[in-house]
């Protein structure tokens, strides 16, 4: 990477973080290396996900929307957050919480999200963790996956970056088939976007400086 600043990643999450593992480890192995991650932001005090991040040394920070009382309250804090810390990506990496369009609008083609389906099959409101594959699983579909996109002010509704496919099995669970769309889709195109994007952010930064 010579001299060049890696882009500054925020990864915010809600739950056990296999994702954001997903993330370190393809830090680890030079999948991810035009960006690197400063700094994890959960919205629960009780996510595993902060235990990953402080076993791999990052620092972590809990937002959260109960505490805060209003999303107002919550998007103003997080901005402080991200700000404070030179933020130029976010990835949603299992967040549970619907970012409002005067947060989503600060940060065109910034954010991006893992969504356990290939969109646009069950995602938008409503539809998150293991809702989608009951869903998936009762319509029948013989093929679901996962999808990364940016996000924007319409939920699951930002531009797609990578997708996924995985087939699914008779007498899957909505439970195993979460645990394969995640082995065989999400751990991979996550970390893949997150180096394309960050590459992007890099090359648009030398750009504006010329
Ligand atoms: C993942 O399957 C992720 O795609 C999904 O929640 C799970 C979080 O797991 N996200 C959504 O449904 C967002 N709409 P993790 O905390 O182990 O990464």
């Amino acid at each position: 990477m010579g001299s060049v600043q890696k882009a500054k990643i925020a990864v915010l999450v809600s739950g056990g973080g296999t994702n954001l593992q997903a993330l370190i480890d393809a830090q680890k192995s030079n999948i991810i290396k035009s960006g690197e991650i400063v700094l994890v932001v959960s919205n629960n005090p009780n996510a595993y996900a902060i235990t990953r991040a402080s076993l791999a040394g990052i620092p972590s920070v809990i937002v959260s929307k109960k505490e805060l009382g209003s999303q107002e309250a919550f998007e103003e804090k997080l901005i402080g957050v991200l700000e404070e810390n030179g933020i130029e990506l976010i990835i949603l990496a299992g967040f549970m919480s619907i970012l409002s369009e005067s947060f989503t609008s600060r940060y065109p083609k910034r954010i991006i999200n893992v969504h356990p389906s290939l969109i646009p099959s069950f995602c938008g409101k409503g539809f998150y963790g293991l809702r989608v594959h009951e869903e998936a699983l009762k319509k029948g579909v013989k093929v679901t996956g996962a999808t990364v996109h940016y996000v924007n002010e319409i939920p699951d509704g930002g531009e797609i970056i990578l997708q996924r496919s995985v087939s699914v099995k008779r007498n899957e669970t909505p439970e195993s088939l979460q645990q394969k769309v995640m082995r065989q889709a999400e751990w991979k195109i996550l970390p893949k976007a997150a180096e394309l994007v960050s590459n992007e952010i890099i090359k648009s930064r030398k750009v504006t400086k010329k």
